[in-house]
């Protein structure tokens, strides 16, 4: 899309990444366009994840991933990143309710000192934002896969995000609630203007959801475009090779 260069808010260029030894993402160039939901889509091992932690500096990489926000770039002022990972890197199971474990991935505070009439003020208004609000004293534990991506996704918006990164952020919701937690996303793309890279294999999620398309295989880009030239029948089969049945299920609507 020729208008795309002008409105990219990441460029990534030559992006090359190795980790213990192995060359996961090579010779990588796109972009994120600014203000769009774009989805990513490979197979598993693709690279998927090792993208989206490039682009929040988690790992070492050659190339270039250059931000174009309307803020201070300089060394000391991080970009403005939400990243929602695959795999929560907690136990699910501490004791800890909503507000507290909000309360914690917020200020890194000690929480015997308790969680405060403000700080719980400010926490409901976050969690409404997902709308969540009524999860506030709710145990952690006893969350629904749904609530418990609302709860994050929360977290992830706290500050108000330029990019937000998501990595199969629907994964362990049930089908029935997996529609709503899309609208919710394309509701923050719209009214914040927040732009989103997600990591999704529903291509159901991708056709209604994204407008663009990136296609990862082998960690290279195998084809990107919007997701009715990306979808196609041969593009699918030539992303998804012989696992196309898995994923065709998915897609049935398209
Ligand atoms: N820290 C690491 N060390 C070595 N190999 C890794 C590491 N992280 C990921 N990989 C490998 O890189 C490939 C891509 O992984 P990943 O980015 O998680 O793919 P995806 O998210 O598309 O499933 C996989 O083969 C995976 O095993
Ligand atoms: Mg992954």
């Amino acid at each position: 899309m020729s208008t795309q260069a002008s409105s990219a808010l990441v460029t990534i260029r030559d992006l090359g990444v190795t980790l213990g030894g192995k060359q996961i993402l090579q010779h990588l160039t796109t972009q994120i366009p600014r203000g769009k939901v774009t989805a990513l889509i490979g197979l598993n091992g693709s690279g998927k994840t090792t993208l989206l932690r490039a682009i929040l500096g988690e790992v070492p990489y050659t190339g270039r991933v250059t931000f174009h926000c309307g803020h201070d770039h300089r060394p000391g002022h991080p970009e403005r990143i939400g990243y929602v990972p695959q795999r929560l890197l907690f136990d699910t199971n501490l004791p800890l309710t909503v507000v507290e474990l909000v309360a914690l991935g917020m200020a890194s505070r000690p929480l015997f000192l308790g969680v405060g009439k403000n700080m719980r003020q400010r926490i409901t208004q976050l969690l409404s934002r997902v709308h969540a609000e009524h999860l506030l004293d709710s145990p952690v534990a006893g969350l629904s896969g749904g609530e418990l991506q609302r709860v994050l996704l929360a977290l992830a918006l706290e500050p108000l995000p330029e990019l937000l990164l998501l990595d199969e952020p629907a994964a362990g919701i049930d089908f029935r609630h997996q529609g709503e937690f899309y609208a919710l996303i394309t509701r923050l793309n719209q009214e914040h203007g927040i732009t989103v890279l997600l990591v999704s294999h529903d291509l159901s999620v991708v056709s209604n959801s994204a407008h663009y398309v990136l296609c990862l295989r082998n960690g290279q880009i195998l084809c990107e475009g919007p997701p009715r030239e990306i979808l196609s029948g041969e593009r699918i089969a030539e992303i998804f090779g012989e696992d196309k049945a898995v994923y065709a299920h998915e897609a049935h609507h398209l």
